[in-house]
């Protein structure tokens, strides 16, 4: 079972004024839960780690499942053929629109536990106090626990947004994992029905939007004092995977001007990364794999493969920025008589939120008597492939421990996780006012 890091302890109930904060708790109490599973070889490390299909990622989806169906009381919960776990709580008129929400439940290796998680559990805590209280709303609630946002397995990422907006693009199912196990004999393991993905692309006109709601996953809250915060626009990315080929020889004997070393030409390339990177303001840019097959401590390594992950506020600051890296990639490797490979894995454009869906997160929020912080998300969210077909908007809650994430360090706290589930109440119930 993943080790309990110290940050992960709930505020008893009289720490401050003797609320006890019974929605944050239970929301609390579910991501703890989740996190008992983890993939092998991480989880005998106290390391969380679940990606696409493992046997640890269906247990979550089964948990998610039941948790809806015993716990929460929605209508319909039904595991679809990507692994989505997607529930629904009628409306009054079952055929009435619906307003989509959720989020991502697989997780980087060795990640937080509540990256996309948070997103998932706030709504059910709404449909469970709802159904409790025998209400309904004007409209359906679709929440969607979306199987794959992470891209740890294979190359292809939004696997479960993707399949709603119709993007899933079947040549995926041919790629292999790090073991050589196929998509689709992944899914066929699962019980999945590869043939019904087409079916899962969700019509448009019948809902009224898609509301996300994720831990920041950086410091601006947290220093801001602020437990939520109202997501202006997601940045767009683009990612790289690629492969330097030079020559594998002695380190002894073969001469510094005669080496055609991979590794010394992605070490070049990784500092133009960082450095043209950090030359405009909102532009990133990151090597996260970086790796020597077969590399030897005598061996002049004669391949090198990397990973590049650039994101900006613009689509066109990034694009920028890509088209720069890629022709340095090609001048380095033509000094050092070197040849390489770069497959782009990834491209999501910038998504800015939907005017009138922001206001409704921005109402919510001062509904709670809390002060409005807009700002920009850093980190890539399933909200980016919904903005492809209808209007989004996401809101962002604090994250402790200066807000770090991708790391087990991710923390939150009852009290803001129960002001996350109230302003989504706030939004569901201001939406039932609206004619
Ligand atoms: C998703 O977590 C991302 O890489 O932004
Ligand atoms: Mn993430
Ligand atoms: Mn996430």
């Amino acid at each position: 079972m993943p080790a309990q890091h110290p940050p992960h302890r709930r505020n008893a109930p009289d720490d401050k004024f003797g609320h006890t904060p019974e929605l944050g708790n239970q929301v609390w109490d579910w991501a703890e839960r989740l996190a008992q599973h983890s993939d092998p070889g991480y989880a005998e490390r106290g390391e969380l780690t679940v990606t696409y299909l493992t046997e640890a990622h269906r247990a979550v989806a089964q948990r998610l499942a039941h948790w809806m169906r015993a716990d929460c009381g929605f209508d319909e919960v039904a595991i679809d053929a990507v692994g989505n776990v997607v529930g629904v709580y009628h409306g009054t008129d079952r055929e009435a629109k619906r307003l989509l929400t959720g989020s991502h439940y697989d997780t980087v290796r060795n990640g937080g536990r509540y990256d996309g998680r948070l997103g998932i559990l706030v709504p059910m805590a709404c449909v469970r106090e709802m159904s409790r209280q025998g209400r309904r709303l004007p409209y359906g609630l679709e929440v969607v626990g979306f199987a794959e946002e992470e891209g740890q397995r294979y190359k292809a990422v939004f696997l479960g947004s993707g399949a709603l907006t119709g993007h899933f693009d079947t040549a995926w199912l041919d790629q292999q994992d790090a073991d050589g196990v196929t998509m689709r004999d992944a899914m066929r393991h699962a019980g999945l029905c590869v043939d019904d993905i087409p079916k899962l692309q969700r019509d448009p006109a019948k809902y009224l939007g898609f509301v996300e709601v994720h831990i920041e996953q950086g410091p601006v809250l947290n220093e801001l004092d602020l437990p939520l915060g109202i997501v202006t626009s997601i940045n767009g990315s683009v990612r790289y995977l690629g492969e330097v080929i030079g020559m594998a020889s002695h380190a002894g004997t073969t001469p510094m001007d005669r080496r055609r070393d991979a590794a010394a030409a992605v070490a070049e390339l990784v500092l133009h990364v960082e450095k043209r990177a950090a030359s405009v303001p909102h532009l990133v840019g990151t090597v996260g794999m970086l790796e020597v097959p077969g590399g030897s401590i005598n061996v002049v390594p004669g391949r090198c493969r990397f990973s590049l992950d650039i994101r900006a506020t613009t689509n066109e600051v990034r694009d920028a920025c890509a088209a720069d890296v890629r022709a340095e990639l090609a001048r380095i490797c033509e000094w050092r008589g070197l040849h390489f490979r770069l497959e782009e894995t990834m491209r999501a454009a910038a998504a800015p939120s939907d005017a009138a869906w922001q206001q409704r997160w921005e109402r919510a929020v001062q509904s709670l008597g809390l002060p409005l912080h807009r700002m920009p998300s850093g980190a890539g969210h399933d909200a980016m492939k919904l903005h492809e077909v209808m209007p989004q908007a996401m809101l962002f809650m604090r994250g402790g421990n200066a807000g770090i994430s991708h790391n087990p360090l991710e923390s939150i706290t009852n009290d803001d996780t129960d002001l996350a589930v109230r302003a989504f109440q706030a939004l569901l119930d201001q939406l039932t006012l609206e004619p």
